[in-house]
């Protein structure tokens, strides 16, 4: 039988209640906590320290002293403790899967999933540990020879969002360590049961006391975010979440002209083209679509579909979303969660009644599911979607399925570069070359082709425009936490 609480963890000691900073599991310095629940059942999973600046403080102080000795380590010696914390991964990735499904309400699939994608990170990671290296460069002066080395950073603050705790824990201190920075972690407040089981498992596969460094805190974040940002030891910081909040870290992070990436929200657009493969795109949309319920950075939030298959690949998406089991993440065969928030629900139903304001049909869904306990919302798919509406301009990051149509690739071109943000988007057609002129014209960090999902170690993701700046994953990833120095030796007699 499939787990169903954190009582049938198998190791006990994956499930923490305490933040951590330098090696040891402490309570906030002002003795407040929060409750932590299932978004499925709203039932109280546990309770955790609120902590404030000045935790965040001290956590930043036991990062900056470890750094003076962790950067020193040699880069075989930083892979072989990133490969172990990945093979604890995989070896516990059960219980990890139970706990990010408890707190966040993904499916106990998905969440396995989740598990191995931030397992290859670490993986990942460790290899590139080792291949950073400077240069040497020609110099135009014959007297002179140029050389350029890569150093760590420093202390790296990463501020992970609540849609994948695990893995974007991963994608950020698995560089941030192979580069041989020190870290402070912040957790979202909705999910830091997933990030303290991994630092149970990163401390076990040997880091050094006082590298990892993890803050709890659910109502104090604006206040801890402001900290992190604006101590002077910390020299980077990372944050996927929100535009709005992004803006915000990167103003307080200008006073020390901190090094900074975002990985912000998107809108992505999913564009079906009349040559698609109508099974490939039936797949690929709802792979994009109702992964997490939804609540993913590059969900697909535009659909849009060329005139001519408009009605059948509709008709289509429809038939497979009537297969879809609504239900709690650990139910056997559920495909679609709740929601991790309940103004999330709230969110969604504004924008489905905001879409039919505007003369969107509902063809399936468009209520939240009373009868169930927790935060969900009936798989929706909606037609005749146009530009009036909130969802043009706004993620809905909730199950909910809108169809624009389109004529031409030029004016499909047009409306997906309306967004003011880019972060991801998908293509759905048979004409390479359409595919090479579309990938090149659409303003976003990454293009998915005829595929519903843009996840994979090693390729870079991020935005442009306001989805942030910085890469993660890939051979970029590492970069962030690395600045580099020049050295210039004059060879004259
Ligand atoms: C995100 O939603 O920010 C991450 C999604 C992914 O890496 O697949």
């Amino acid at each position: 039988m499939a787990p169903k609480s954190l009582s049938d963890l198998k190791r006990k000691d994956l499930l923490q209640s305490k933040g951590y900073i330098n090696e040891e599991w402490v309570s906030a310095n002002s003795g407040k906590t929060f409750d932590v629940y299932d978004p499925a059942t709203l039932e109280k999973l546990a309770t955790l320290p609120e902590m404030g600046a000045d935790d965040a403080d001290a956590a930043v102080s036991a990062a900056h002293a470890a750094f003076a000795s962790y950067k020193k380590t040699s880069a075989r010696q930083r892979a072989r403790w990133l490969r172990k914390w990945s093979d604890l991964c995989l070896e516990h990735a059960d219980d990890l899967a139970l706990i990010l499904t408890l707190e966040n309400g993904k499916t106990l699939v998905e969440a396995k999933g989740e598990v191995t994608y931030a397992a290859s990170f670490l993986e990942w990671f460790a290899g590139e540990a080792e291949r950073v290296h400077g240069e040497v460069v020609p110099s135009s002066n014959l007297n002179q020879r140029i050389l350029t080395f890569k150093q760590p950073i420093g202390v790296a603050a990463c501020l992970s969002p609540w849609n994948f705790p695990i893995a974007m824990i991963t994608r950020k201190v698995g560089a941030a360590l192979a580069a041989g920075c020190t870290t402070v972690w912040k957790p979202a407040g909705e999910t830091p049961l997933s990030s303290l089981a991994q630092a149970v498992l990163a401390q076990e596969a040997g880091f050094p006391k006082g590298t990892i460094n993890v803050i709890t805190t659910l109502n104090q974040v604006a206040e801890v975010g402001e900290a992190l940002c604006t101590n002077k030891l910390v020299k980077k910081v990372s944050f996927t979440g929100s535009t709005r909040v992004g803006k915000l870290l990167a103003s307080h992070c200008s006073g020390s002209v901190k090094k900074l990436s975002l990985e912000l929200g998107g809108n992505s657009p999913f564009i079906v083209f009349d040559d698609a493969k109508l099974e490939t795109a039936i797949e690929a949309c709802i792979l994009a679509k109702f992964r997490n319920s939804g609540q993913t950075c590059v969900t697909a939030n535009r659909i849009f579909v060329q005139k001519a298959i408009y009605d059948k690949f509709a008709d289509g998406l429809a038939t497979k979303i009537k297969t879809l089991k609504v239900g709690a993440g650990t139910e056997d065969g559920v495909f679609v969660g709740p929601l991790t928030h309940e103004r999330a629900v709230e969110k969604a139903l504004s924008h489905i009644s905001d879409a039919k304001k505007h003369g969107g049909q509902v063809v399936l869904g468009g209520e939240a599911m009373k009868d169930l306990k927790g935060y969900f919302l009936q798989p929706t798919l909606i037609k005749g979607m146009n530009r009036e509406m909130i969802t043009t301009r706004e993620e809905t990051f909730a199950p909910v399925l809108g169809l624009y149509e389109f004529d031409t690739e030029e004016e499909v071109i047009g409306l997906a570069n309306e967004a003011d943000v880019g972060l991801g988007s998908f293509i759905i057609t048979e004409n390479i070359p359409r595919a090479w002129r579309v990938t090149e014209a659409l303003e976003v960090g990454m293009v998915g082709v005829n595929l519903g999902m843009l996840s994979a170690c090693e390729s870079p993701f991020g935005g442009v425009k306001e989805s942030g700046y910085g890469r993660e994953g890939g051979r970029q990833g590492i970069e962030e936490y690395l600045s580099v120095k020049s050295m210039l030796i004059n060879v004259a007699n």
